[in-house]
């Protein structure tokens, strides 16, 4: 048992409400001197037990890296990320992550696809399958179990990669776009599939994304940046009643939610536009 296992099971699970995810004041800059770019800029907010939060920001804002910081694949940087009091400096076992490519094994079937975290950990096979069962169900994939990754949707697969971190019972699970591929309709019923799931298993989880619907509709509360360099612009309370479904998305309430968020990021939006004109027509002039 690692350490950081020790010290999560004598802590046990924070009461909701809590913070479980602390970003304290966090600065990431690429490349030296002139070329430096920064990508997240004194961002600080924290994600509550059970609470769902999205970041929403324009393109280049700094939302990937931002996530692969808290997940540990970025692991210099200022300022501090927080679980349990430990700063994150490399993948924390706590975390799940859900990437925005398709990542499902394709020479897999769904249901080793599924199972593959707990094959890694050495799980007997007939036990892996129950939990693997039990996440297929709760994706809604049941009867798919045999088939193979190219035999499904691009909303399906990125099901199976949904379940493949949840079978791991990770306590934070961290989502980078994982709907961006997927057409509307698709993401709003997926949406559904999200909240039901959030609602069975009070997972903490934070979710990247630039769809304004999609964020309304998931969240407790919206990180809204700006465009580069990355900070908070504003955090806004989602008030909307829970348990929700992608009916929400027709009421007053919601469209009054999404216009609010739209002006803040309009604003960022815009402004990230004109930047990448003035690139084009600086390129153009020297090239
Ligand atoms: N490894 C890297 N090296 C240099 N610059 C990087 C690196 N990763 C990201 N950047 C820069 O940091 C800024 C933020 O990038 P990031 O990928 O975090 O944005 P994003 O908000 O996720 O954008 P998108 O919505 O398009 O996915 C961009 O200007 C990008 O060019
Ligand atoms: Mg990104």
């Amino acid at each position: 048992m690692t350490s950081v296992e020790t010290k999560s099971r004598v802590a046990g699970k924070p009461e909701t409400g809590q913070p479980v995810l602390i970003i304290d004041d966090v600065v990431k800059t690429f490349g030296d001197a002139e070329e430096a770019v920064t990508a997240v800029d004194h961002v600080s907010f924290n994600v509550k037990q059970g609470e769902f939060v999205a970041v929403i920001g324009p393109s280049g804002c700094g939302k990937s890296t931002l996530f692969n910081i808290i997940g540990g694949l970025l692991g210099e940087y200022d300022g501090n990320v927080l679980i349990d009091d430990e700063r994150i400096s490399g993948p924390h076992p706590s975390v799940g992550m859900v990437f925005q490519e398709e990542s499902t094994f394709p020479w897999r079937s769904v249901i080793d696809n599924v199972a593959f975290p707990l094959e890694l950990r050495g799980v007997a096979k007939s036990e892996r399958y129950d939990r693997a069962r039990h996440f297929i169900g709760l994706v809604g994939l049941d009867g798919f179990e045999k088939r193979f990754p190219s035999q499904l949707s691009g909303g399906m697969k990125q099901r199976v990669s949904i379940a493949r971190t949840l079978v791991s019972n990770p306590r934070i699970l961290l989502m980078d776009e994982p709907f961006a591929a997927l057409d509307e309709q698709t993401r709003l019923l997926l949406g559904d599939k999200i909240t039901q799931i959030q609602q069975e298993l009070k997972q903490t989880t934070l979710l990247i994304t630039h769809n304004l619907t999609e964020a309304v509709q998931l969240s407790d509360r919206i990180v809204v940046m700006t465009y580069r360099p990355g900070k908070v612009k504003r955090i806004a309370d989602i008030n909307l009643p829970r348990p929700r479904t992608s009916d929400v998305v027709g009421s007053d309430a919601f469209g009054h939610y999404v216009a609010e968020i739209w002006n803040d990021l309009r604003e960022e939006a815009s402004r990230g536009m004109q930047e990448s004109e003035q690139v084009a027509r600086a390129d153009r002039r020297h090239g």
